[in-house]
């Protein structure tokens, strides 16, 4: 079964006299419990594959499936709730709340949508990724990689159909040269 399919994904970017082809003409199918990795030069359009997946923006054509719902037909609401309950997004930029510890940030899009978190679980995401000491640290008393690894606990504590990382790969498992 694919978890994702994407047919014919474009988007254009018109900004004036700057027009871009970010995507044109996309087709990708991604099945249940695959692990697939998008790897290409700065801007040749990763970030906004993701987006236009994650549905955060809208694609200027072409259509998107996600566990058997195609989003490109979903009002803003059901987007959101769709979004939140579904998709673990991990921000290029993580994009954690600054006045917020590890756990409280990990633990919003659950309370968001009015369910108690299941602390046990949060618990094993946390010894999985190597933040169990940093539970209740603050953001910013963190490194750029211990950052994005909250990122990552945070989409993962919804139990999400799929998981989007825009990720630095380095900054996740370590390289030997920084990028
Ligand atoms: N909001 C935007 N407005 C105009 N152009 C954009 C916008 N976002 C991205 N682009 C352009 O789209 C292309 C792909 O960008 P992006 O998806 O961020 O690349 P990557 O993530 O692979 O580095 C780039 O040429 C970039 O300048
Ligand atoms: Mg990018």
């Amino acid at each position: 079964m694919n978890i994702l399919s994407v047919r014919n994904l474009k988007k254009y970017y018109n900004t004036g006299e700057n027009k871009v082809k970010a995507l044109d003409g996309v087709d990708l199918d991604i099945r249940k419990g695959e692990f697939l990795a998008i790897v290409g030069t700065s801007g040749s359009g990763k970030s906004t594959l993701l987006h236009m997946l994650g549905g955060l923006d809208n694609p200027t054509s072409g259509e998107v499936i996600i566990d058997g719902r195609n989003i490109s037909g979903l009002s803003r609401d059901e987007l959101t709730i769709y979004r939140r309950r579904k998709i673990g997004f991990v921000f290029q930029n993580y994009n954690l709340l600054p006045l917020m510890n590890v756990y409280e940030n990990i633990v919003l899009p659950i309370k968001l949508d009015g369910i108690k978190p299941d602390n046990n679980y949060i618990e094993e995401i946390l010894k999985l990724l190597k933040l169990e000491d940093k539970k209740y640290f603050m953001p910013n008393q963190l490194s750029g990689g211990q950052q994005q690894r909250v990122a990552l606990a945070r989409a993962l504590a919804i139990k999400p159909a799929i998981i989007l990382a825009d990720v630095n790969w380095c900054s996740l498992f370590g390289c030997v040269s920084s990028v």
